[in-house]
Protein backbone atom coordinates (compact mmCIF):
# COMPACT_ATOMS: atom_id res chain seq x y z
CA UNK A 1 0.00 0.00 0.00
CA UNK A 2 1.24 3.24 -0.91
CA UNK A 3 0.84 5.95 1.63
CA UNK A 4 0.08 9.34 -0.09
CA UNK A 5 1.16 12.83 1.48
CA UNK A 6 0.35 15.83 0.48
CA UNK A 7 3.73 15.92 -1.32
CA UNK A 8 2.82 13.45 -3.41
CA UNK A 9 2.21 13.78 -7.27
CA UNK A 10 0.84 11.63 -9.72
CA UNK A 11 0.83 11.75 -13.36
CA UNK A 12 -1.40 9.42 -15.38
CA UNK A 13 -1.01 8.87 -18.90
CA UNK A 14 -4.03 6.95 -20.52
CA UNK A 15 -2.13 5.89 -24.19
CA UNK A 16 -4.16 3.27 -26.66
CA UNK A 17 -1.20 0.48 -25.70
CA UNK A 18 -1.11 1.32 -22.30
CA UNK A 19 -1.60 3.10 -18.77
CA UNK A 20 1.41 4.43 -17.44
CA UNK A 21 1.32 5.86 -13.81
CA UNK A 22 3.86 7.51 -12.43
CA UNK A 23 3.95 9.13 -8.47
CA UNK A 24 6.83 11.81 -7.10
CA UNK A 25 7.41 12.82 -3.94
CA UNK A 26 8.93 16.06 -3.54
CA UNK A 27 11.42 16.77 -0.81
CA UNK A 28 12.74 20.04 -1.32
CA UNK A 29 14.07 20.75 -4.68
CA UNK A 30 14.12 16.98 -5.29
CA UNK A 31 11.37 14.56 -6.43
CA UNK A 32 11.44 10.50 -5.84
CA UNK A 33 10.00 8.13 -8.07
CA UNK A 34 8.19 6.87 -5.41
CA UNK A 35 6.15 4.02 -7.93
CA UNK A 36 5.50 3.79 -11.46
CA UNK A 37 3.19 1.47 -13.48
CA UNK A 38 2.92 0.46 -16.49
CA UNK A 39 -0.51 -1.52 -17.11
CA UNK A 40 -1.84 -2.91 -20.34
CA UNK A 41 -4.95 -1.02 -21.63
CA UNK A 42 -5.86 -4.90 -23.09
CA UNK A 43 -5.74 -8.37 -21.12
CA UNK A 44 -4.33 -11.10 -22.76
CA UNK A 45 -5.87 -12.54 -25.91
CA UNK A 46 -7.62 -9.18 -26.39
CA UNK A 47 -7.81 -7.39 -29.47
CA UNK A 48 -6.06 -4.31 -30.01
CA UNK A 49 -8.60 -1.14 -31.36
CA UNK A 50 -6.80 0.55 -33.62
CA UNK A 51 -9.79 3.33 -33.13
CA UNK A 52 -8.62 4.05 -29.48
CA UNK A 53 -10.13 1.96 -26.66
CA UNK A 54 -13.48 2.88 -25.24
CA UNK A 55 -14.38 3.94 -21.85
CA UNK A 56 -16.01 1.10 -21.25
CA UNK A 57 -12.76 -1.01 -21.89
CA UNK A 58 -10.81 2.07 -20.43
CA UNK A 59 -12.27 2.15 -17.53
CA UNK A 60 -11.83 -1.29 -15.71
CA UNK A 61 -8.16 -1.12 -16.58
CA UNK A 62 -7.50 1.89 -15.22
CA UNK A 63 -9.18 0.52 -11.59
CA UNK A 64 -6.92 -2.34 -12.11
CA UNK A 65 -3.88 -0.57 -12.81
CA UNK A 66 -3.96 1.50 -9.71
CA UNK A 67 -5.43 -1.52 -7.40
CA UNK A 68 -1.98 -3.10 -8.71
CA UNK A 69 -0.10 -0.13 -7.04
CA UNK A 70 -2.13 -0.28 -3.92
CA UNK A 71 -3.41 2.98 -4.53
CA UNK A 72 -7.26 3.86 -3.80
CA UNK A 73 -8.10 6.57 -7.08
CA UNK A 74 -10.30 8.34 -4.23
CA UNK A 75 -7.75 9.39 -2.21
CA UNK A 76 -5.24 10.75 -4.93
CA UNK A 77 -5.44 14.79 -4.55
CA UNK A 78 -2.34 15.81 -6.80
CA UNK A 79 -2.93 14.26 -10.21
CA UNK A 80 -2.17 15.21 -13.64
CA UNK A 81 -3.11 13.56 -16.63
CA UNK A 82 -2.88 14.06 -20.33
CA UNK A 83 -4.94 14.21 -23.35
CA UNK A 84 -3.56 13.82 -26.78
CA UNK A 85 -4.44 12.07 -30.99
CA UNK A 86 -7.02 13.58 -33.53
CA UNK A 87 -9.60 15.38 -31.43
CA UNK A 88 -6.32 17.55 -29.79
CA UNK A 89 -4.45 20.37 -31.27
CA UNK A 90 -1.92 22.88 -30.45
CA UNK A 91 -0.04 25.71 -32.28
CA UNK A 92 2.13 28.77 -31.58
CA UNK A 93 0.53 31.91 -32.82
CA UNK A 94 2.08 35.81 -32.29
CA UNK A 95 -0.52 38.49 -30.78
CA UNK A 96 -0.47 41.78 -29.33
CA UNK A 97 -0.30 42.78 -25.59
CA UNK A 98 -3.79 42.75 -24.83
CA UNK A 99 -5.78 42.30 -21.47
CA UNK A 100 -6.81 39.24 -20.63
CA UNK A 101 -10.61 39.79 -21.37
CA UNK A 102 -9.34 40.55 -24.72
CA UNK A 103 -7.21 37.60 -24.88
CA UNK A 104 -9.80 35.46 -24.20
CA UNK A 105 -12.79 36.17 -26.59
CA UNK A 106 -9.94 36.92 -29.59
CA UNK A 107 -7.89 33.80 -28.80
CA UNK A 108 -11.21 31.72 -29.54
CA UNK A 109 -11.25 33.53 -33.06
CA UNK A 110 -7.98 32.47 -33.71
CA UNK A 111 -8.04 29.31 -32.88
CA UNK A 112 -11.11 28.62 -34.82
CA UNK A 113 -8.55 29.75 -37.73
CA UNK A 114 -5.80 28.05 -36.72
CA UNK A 115 -6.78 24.56 -35.23
CA UNK A 116 -9.40 22.75 -37.31
CA UNK A 117 -11.02 20.60 -35.48
CA UNK A 118 -13.40 18.91 -37.92
CA UNK A 119 -15.89 21.27 -36.55
CA UNK A 120 -17.17 19.90 -33.48
CA UNK A 121 -17.47 21.75 -30.71
CA UNK A 122 -14.71 22.80 -29.11
CA UNK A 123 -12.58 23.58 -26.19
CA UNK A 124 -9.78 26.34 -26.13
CA UNK A 125 -6.92 27.22 -24.06
CA UNK A 126 -3.92 29.09 -24.10
CA UNK A 127 -0.48 29.38 -22.86
CA UNK A 128 2.07 32.70 -23.00
CA UNK A 129 5.21 31.77 -23.86
CA UNK A 130 6.75 35.16 -23.88
CA UNK A 131 7.75 38.18 -25.85
CA UNK A 132 8.51 37.28 -29.40
CA UNK A 133 12.49 37.86 -29.89
CA UNK A 134 11.67 39.16 -33.60
CA UNK A 135 9.08 41.73 -32.98
CA UNK A 136 8.77 44.07 -30.13
CA UNK A 137 5.43 44.50 -29.16
CA UNK A 138 4.33 40.82 -30.15
CA UNK A 139 3.72 37.61 -27.58
CA UNK A 140 4.01 34.28 -28.17
CA UNK A 141 1.13 32.70 -27.21
CA UNK A 142 0.67 28.77 -27.02
CA UNK A 143 -3.02 27.84 -28.59
CA UNK A 144 -4.13 24.10 -27.48
CA UNK A 145 -8.06 23.12 -28.86
CA UNK A 146 -9.57 19.88 -27.79
CA UNK A 147 -13.22 18.73 -28.82
CA UNK A 148 -15.41 19.44 -25.95
CA UNK A 149 -17.13 15.29 -26.41
CA UNK A 150 -13.24 14.45 -25.86
CA UNK A 151 -12.27 16.25 -22.88
CA UNK A 152 -15.25 15.13 -20.91
CA UNK A 153 -14.89 11.73 -22.02
CA UNK A 154 -11.84 11.88 -20.11
CA UNK A 155 -12.89 13.20 -17.30
CA UNK A 156 -15.59 10.90 -16.70
CA UNK A 157 -13.11 7.79 -17.53
CA UNK A 158 -11.94 9.37 -14.26
CA UNK A 159 -14.51 10.26 -12.09
CA UNK A 160 -16.21 6.71 -12.70
CA UNK A 161 -13.22 5.57 -10.50
CA UNK A 162 -13.47 8.26 -8.24
CA UNK A 163 -10.35 9.86 -9.64
CA UNK A 164 -10.76 13.34 -8.91
CA UNK A 165 -9.30 14.88 -12.12
CA UNK A 166 -6.43 17.66 -11.93
CA UNK A 167 -4.46 19.47 -14.11
CA UNK A 168 -5.30 17.95 -18.21
CA UNK A 169 -2.21 18.62 -19.80
CA UNK A 170 -1.52 17.67 -23.92
CA UNK A 171 0.79 14.70 -24.24
CA UNK A 172 3.81 16.89 -26.08
CA UNK A 173 3.29 19.51 -23.42
CA UNK A 174 3.73 17.12 -20.77
CA UNK A 175 6.90 15.28 -22.12
CA UNK A 176 8.69 19.03 -23.03
CA UNK A 177 7.44 19.39 -19.05
CA UNK A 178 9.37 16.52 -18.34
CA UNK A 179 12.47 17.33 -20.58
CA UNK A 180 12.72 20.88 -19.37
CA UNK A 181 12.63 20.34 -15.78
CA UNK A 182 15.99 18.64 -15.89
CA UNK A 183 17.50 19.91 -19.35
CA UNK A 184 18.23 23.29 -21.50
CA UNK A 185 16.53 23.98 -24.33
CA UNK A 186 18.94 25.45 -26.92
CA UNK A 187 18.86 29.14 -27.41
CA UNK A 188 20.08 28.86 -30.92
CA UNK A 189 17.80 26.72 -33.34
CA UNK A 190 15.76 23.54 -32.12
CA UNK A 191 15.11 20.30 -30.91
CA UNK A 192 13.18 17.66 -32.39
CA UNK A 193 11.02 15.64 -29.94
CA UNK A 194 9.19 12.09 -31.10
CA UNK A 195 7.09 10.34 -28.78
CA UNK A 196 6.75 7.45 -30.28
CA UNK A 197 3.54 5.18 -29.13
CA UNK A 198 1.12 2.65 -30.27
CA UNK A 199 -1.17 4.54 -32.68
CA UNK A 200 0.56 7.86 -32.80
CA UNK A 201 4.11 9.54 -32.99
CA UNK A 202 3.97 13.32 -31.67
CA UNK A 203 6.51 15.18 -33.42
CA UNK A 204 7.59 18.34 -31.35
CA UNK A 205 9.84 20.86 -32.51
CA UNK A 206 11.03 23.63 -29.84
CA UNK A 207 13.86 25.45 -28.82
CA UNK A 208 14.50 28.74 -26.52
CA UNK A 209 14.04 31.35 -29.20
CA UNK A 210 12.21 29.32 -32.00
CA UNK A 211 8.58 28.89 -32.97
CA UNK A 212 6.84 25.70 -31.26
CA UNK A 213 5.31 23.42 -33.59
CA UNK A 214 3.52 20.30 -33.20
CA UNK A 215 2.36 17.80 -35.14
CA UNK A 216 0.80 13.99 -34.62
CA UNK A 217 2.04 11.36 -37.31
CA UNK A 218 -0.18 8.29 -37.10
CA UNK A 219 2.52 5.42 -37.56
CA UNK A 220 3.81 3.97 -34.42
CA UNK A 221 4.33 1.03 -32.71
CA UNK A 222 0.83 -0.65 -33.83
CA UNK A 223 2.17 0.05 -37.38
CA UNK A 224 5.37 -2.23 -36.61
CA UNK A 225 3.50 -4.95 -35.18
CA UNK A 226 1.24 -4.98 -38.25
CA UNK A 227 4.09 -4.84 -40.57
CA UNK A 228 5.47 -8.01 -39.10
CA UNK A 229 2.47 -9.73 -39.27
CA UNK A 230 1.74 -9.29 -43.14
CA UNK A 231 5.82 -9.96 -43.68
CA UNK A 232 5.71 -13.37 -41.85
CA UNK A 233 2.21 -14.26 -41.65
CA UNK A 234 1.82 -14.08 -37.65
CA UNK A 235 -0.41 -13.82 -35.00
CA UNK A 236 -0.57 -10.06 -33.65
CA UNK A 237 0.42 -11.33 -30.46
CA UNK A 238 2.97 -12.94 -31.75
CA UNK A 239 4.24 -10.23 -33.56
CA UNK A 240 4.10 -7.93 -31.08
CA UNK A 241 6.44 -10.42 -29.28
CA UNK A 242 9.13 -10.60 -32.33
CA UNK A 243 8.98 -6.67 -32.52
CA UNK A 244 9.95 -6.77 -28.55
CA UNK A 245 13.10 -9.73 -28.86
CA UNK A 246 13.81 -9.44 -32.47
CA UNK A 247 12.89 -6.29 -33.55
CA UNK A 248 11.89 -5.57 -37.18
CA UNK A 249 14.24 -7.70 -39.27
CA UNK A 250 13.46 -11.31 -37.42
CA UNK A 251 15.48 -14.69 -38.12
CA UNK A 252 11.59 -15.83 -40.00
CA UNK A 253 10.66 -17.04 -43.37
CA UNK A 254 9.10 -14.14 -45.12
CA UNK A 255 5.53 -15.35 -46.52
CA UNK A 256 5.64 -15.53 -50.29
CA UNK A 257 9.76 -14.48 -50.55
CA UNK A 258 9.73 -14.72 -54.27
CA UNK A 259 6.64 -13.99 -55.82
CA UNK A 260 6.42 -10.79 -53.04
CA UNK A 261 9.90 -9.23 -54.22
CA UNK A 262 8.88 -6.59 -56.37
CA UNK A 263 5.77 -5.95 -54.21
CA UNK A 264 8.10 -5.58 -51.10
CA UNK A 265 10.21 -3.29 -52.92
CA UNK A 266 7.76 -0.88 -53.59
CA UNK A 267 6.46 -1.11 -50.15
CA UNK A 268 8.09 1.16 -47.92
CA UNK A 269 8.88 -0.11 -44.39
CA UNK A 270 7.02 1.56 -41.15
CA UNK A 271 10.26 3.09 -40.57
CA UNK A 272 10.31 4.53 -44.28
CA UNK A 273 7.35 6.03 -44.08
CA UNK A 274 7.43 7.27 -40.44
CA UNK A 275 10.97 9.43 -41.60
CA UNK A 276 9.13 10.70 -44.64
CA UNK A 277 6.83 12.42 -42.25
CA UNK A 278 9.30 13.53 -40.52
CA UNK A 279 10.70 14.97 -43.16
CA UNK A 280 7.40 16.75 -44.47
CA UNK A 281 7.37 18.19 -41.18
CA UNK A 282 10.69 19.53 -40.94
CA UNK A 283 10.32 21.30 -44.13
CA UNK A 284 7.30 23.01 -43.22
CA UNK A 285 8.80 23.78 -40.17
CA UNK A 286 11.90 25.38 -41.49
CA UNK A 287 9.63 27.23 -44.27
CA UNK A 288 7.09 28.67 -41.79
CA UNK A 289 10.24 29.86 -39.70
CA UNK A 290 13.31 30.07 -41.66
CA UNK A 291 14.88 28.21 -38.99
CA UNK A 292 16.78 24.88 -40.47
CA UNK A 293 19.40 24.64 -37.46
CA UNK A 294 18.16 21.17 -36.01
CA UNK A 295 20.24 20.23 -33.14
CA UNK A 296 19.46 16.13 -32.41
CA UNK A 297 16.29 14.05 -32.11
CA UNK A 298 15.04 13.11 -28.65
CA UNK A 299 13.39 9.99 -29.03
CA UNK A 300 10.38 8.78 -26.22
CA UNK A 301 7.58 6.56 -26.17
CA UNK A 302 7.10 2.95 -25.82
CA UNK A 303 7.99 2.27 -29.16
CA UNK A 304 10.98 4.74 -29.28
CA UNK A 305 13.70 1.62 -28.08
CA UNK A 306 12.15 -0.12 -31.27
CA UNK A 307 15.28 -2.12 -32.19
CA UNK A 308 17.41 -0.18 -35.24
CA UNK A 309 14.66 2.97 -34.99
CA UNK A 310 17.38 5.11 -33.46
CA UNK A 311 19.75 4.26 -35.89
CA UNK A 312 17.33 4.56 -38.94
CA UNK A 313 16.46 8.18 -38.00
CA UNK A 314 20.31 9.00 -37.44
CA UNK A 315 20.66 7.74 -40.91
CA UNK A 316 18.22 9.72 -42.42
CA UNK A 317 18.30 12.90 -40.74
CA UNK A 318 22.24 12.77 -40.59
CA UNK A 319 21.63 14.13 -36.96
CA UNK A 320 22.06 12.70 -33.20
CA UNK A 321 19.43 10.75 -32.03
CA UNK A 322 19.16 9.83 -28.22
CA UNK A 323 16.51 7.76 -26.16
CA UNK A 324 15.19 10.34 -23.23
CA UNK A 325 15.13 8.54 -20.06
CA UNK A 326 13.09 10.78 -17.85
CA UNK A 327 13.94 9.41 -14.48
CA UNK A 328 17.15 10.46 -15.34
CA UNK A 329 16.66 13.22 -12.79
CA UNK A 330 14.99 11.59 -10.68
CA UNK A 331 16.01 10.21 -7.42
CA UNK A 332 15.62 6.22 -7.74
CA UNK A 333 17.62 4.83 -4.96
CA UNK A 334 19.91 3.98 -7.94
CA UNK A 335 17.52 1.48 -9.69
CA UNK A 336 17.60 2.00 -13.46
CA UNK A 337 14.27 2.06 -14.36
CA UNK A 338 13.37 -0.74 -17.28
CA UNK A 339 10.80 0.84 -19.68
CA UNK A 340 12.05 4.61 -18.55
CA UNK A 341 11.38 6.15 -21.96
CA UNK A 342 8.13 4.90 -21.84
CA UNK A 343 6.70 6.86 -18.82
CA UNK A 344 8.38 10.08 -20.33
CA UNK A 345 5.10 12.00 -20.52
CA UNK A 346 3.54 10.24 -17.21
CA UNK A 347 6.96 12.02 -15.98
CA UNK A 348 6.26 14.88 -16.91
CA UNK A 349 2.43 15.16 -15.96
CA UNK A 350 3.69 14.15 -11.99
CA UNK A 351 5.77 17.23 -11.68
CA UNK A 352 3.17 19.51 -13.10
CA UNK A 353 0.53 17.07 -10.28
CA UNK A 354 -0.39 19.92 -7.25
N1 LIG B 1 10.73 -3.20 -25.88
C1 LIG B 1 9.96 -2.76 -26.86
N2 LIG B 1 10.37 -2.80 -28.14
C2 LIG B 1 9.61 -2.35 -29.15
N3 LIG B 1 8.36 -1.83 -28.97
C3 LIG B 1 7.89 -1.77 -27.71
C4 LIG B 1 8.65 -2.21 -26.60
N4 LIG B 1 7.90 -2.01 -25.47
C5 LIG B 1 6.75 -1.46 -25.88
N5 LIG B 1 6.72 -1.33 -27.23
C6 LIG B 1 5.64 -0.80 -28.06
O1 LIG B 1 5.32 0.52 -27.61
C7 LIG B 1 3.95 0.81 -27.89
C8 LIG B 1 3.31 1.35 -26.63
O2 LIG B 1 3.96 2.55 -26.28
P1 LIG B 1 3.21 3.69 -25.46
O3 LIG B 1 2.82 3.17 -24.13
O4 LIG B 1 4.07 4.89 -25.50
O5 LIG B 1 1.90 3.89 -26.36
P2 LIG B 1 0.52 4.50 -25.94
O6 LIG B 1 0.75 5.75 -25.17
O7 LIG B 1 -0.32 3.47 -25.28
O8 LIG B 1 -0.09 4.80 -27.39
P3 LIG B 1 -0.58 6.16 -28.06
O9 LIG B 1 0.09 7.31 -27.38
O10 LIG B 1 -0.18 6.03 -29.49
O11 LIG B 1 -2.06 6.16 -27.88
C9 LIG B 1 3.32 -0.49 -28.37
O12 LIG B 1 3.18 -0.46 -29.76
C10 LIG B 1 4.34 -1.55 -27.93
O13 LIG B 1 4.34 -2.65 -28.80
MG1 LIG C 1 1.02 7.76 -25.66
Amino acid sequence: MIRLGSLQHVGLDIGSHSIKIVVLEKTGQRFRLKAHLVYPVYAAGEMFDPDGPKKSVVGPRLLGAFNQMGLAPRKIKGLASAIGGPAVAAKEIKSVQMTDEDMDSSLMLEARKHLPLDGSETIVDYQILGDDPNEADKIRVLLVAATRKFFQTHLETMRDIELKPGIVDIDQLAMLNSYNQFNDLPDDGVLIFLNVGCRKTNLSVTGRKSMFFTRDIPIAGYNFTQDLMKRFDISYDEAEQVKITQGMEPDLPAVGSSAGAGLALADKSPFERLGDEINRSLRYYVKETGQSYFHSIILSGGAAVTKGLDEYLKHKFNLPVSIYDPCAGLETGGKVIEAGTQLSIAVGLALRAE
